[in-house]
C-alpha cells in the first residue's frame, strides 16, 4: 500500500490562508503519506518573497515532495521576464527543476509543466514532454503504479465555467493511456472532482483516471468550492486505489474526509489503436 497527498494552488502571497497551511502540515505529520505531490500555482503574483514563503513550507513537508509550477508562477505583469525568462524567479527562489521525476519500485511521479511565458490562462502540454513521458512509462512492470501531474486541467470541471482544456489534452490522454497512467493529478480550477478519461475523449482505450484538487490554502475557491479548501488523499494497493476528498473545517481547524472513490487497478495487456476506431 502506498500513500499520496495531493494539494494544490497554495498561493502565497495575500490569498493564502497560514492557519490552513498550518492545517496541512499537521495533517501530513500526522497521517505521513508516502510523497506529497503539489499541483501548481504556489504565489499568487511569482514574486521572489512568495517563492521563498512556498520554499519554506515545502522545507518543513517530512517525506518526499513533488512539485510542478502553475500559471500564477509565471509573471503576468513584469512583461520583460514573461517572454524572456518566465521562470526565472521559480528557479531562483523555489527550485531549478520545473518537471521532476519520482521513481521507487512501485511508484513513478512525473511533473509536466503546462504554464508557459505566452500561454498562460489555459495552459499547455509540449509534444516533446509528451515523448519524454511515453519514453520514461514504457516498458516499466505492470505492477508499477504511474502518475502524472500538471496545474491544467486536461478535462473540464464538471460544474463550473469554461469547457477548454490545455492545448494538446487530447494528444496527452492518447499518450498517457498507451503508456499505462494510472492517474493525472491537476489543479488551476480552484475546484475538486474526479472523472476518468474516457468520459471525455471516448476511443476506446484504457481508461486514465483525472484527479483535481481544489486550492489547498488560499481564500480563491471557485463556485461550489468559494471560500472552502480542499486536498485529496490516495491510497494505491495491489487491486484497487481509493480517492478520498478532504474539506477544511475552520471550526475543527483539521480537514475531513469528504467523499470517498474507488476504482479497480487496470490489468495491462498489450493493445493496438488500430481497428478501436469508434
Ligand atoms: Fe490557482
Ligand atoms: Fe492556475
Amino acid at each position: 500500500m502506498r500513500n499520496l497527498f495531493h494539494i494544490s494552488d497554495v498561493h502565497f502571497g495575500p490569498p493564502h490562508l497560514p492557519e490552513v497551511a498550518e492545517g496541512v502540515l499537521r495533517f501530513i505529520d500526522e497521517r505521513r503519506p508516502d510523497v506529497v505531490v503539489l499541483s501548481g500555482d504556489l504565489t499568487q503574483r511569482a514574486k521572489p518573497e512568495q517563492f521563498r514563503e512556498a520554499r519554506r513550507f515545502v522545507d518543513r513537508i517530512p517525506v518526499p515532495t513533488l512539485v510542478v509550477p502553475g500559471n500564477h508562477d509565471v509573471p503576468l505583469y513584469r512583461v520583460w521576464e514573461r517572454v524572456f525568462a518566465p521562470f526565472g524567479a521559480y528557479r531562483e527562489h523555489f527550485a531549478a527543476e520545473l518537471e521532476p521525476v519520482f521513481r521507487d519500485d512501485d511508484l513513478v511521479i512525473v511533473g509536466i509543466n503546462t504554464a508557459h511565458g505566452w500561454t498562460l490562462k489555459d495552459g499547455r502540454i509540449t509534444l516533446g514532454r509528451l515523448e519524454e513521458v511515453a519514453e520514461l512509462l514504457e516498458g516499466l512492470p505492470e505492477s508499477v503504479f504511474r502518475v502524472v501531474v500538471a496545474h491544467h486541467h486536461l478535462i473540464p470541471p464538471p460544474t463550473f465555467g469554461t469547457q477548454r482544456v490545455s492545448r494538446n489534452a487530447y494528444e496527452a490522454i492518447d499518450v498517457f493511456s498507451r503508456v499505462g497512467v494510472d492517474l493525472i493529478l491537476s489543479g488551476h480550477q480552484h475546484l475538486t472532482y474526479i472523472g476518468n478519461s474516457e468520459e471525455f475523449y471516448p476511443k476506446g482505450r484504457p481508461p486514465v483516471v483525472i484527479l483535481h484538487s481544489g486550492t489547498t490554502t488560499s481564500n480563491r475557491g471557485r463556485g461550489v468550492e468559494r471560500e472552502k479548501n480542499t486536498c485529496n488523499w490516495i491510497s494505491i494497493g495491489d487491486e484497487a486505489m481509493q480517492v478520498s476528498h478532504y474539506l477544511w473545517h475552520g471550526d475543527l481547524g483539521r480537514f475531513a474526509e469528504h467523499s470517498r472513490h474507488f476504482y479497480p487497478r487496470q490489468r495491462r495487456t498489450p493493445y493496438s489503436l488500430e481497428g478501436l476506431a469508434l
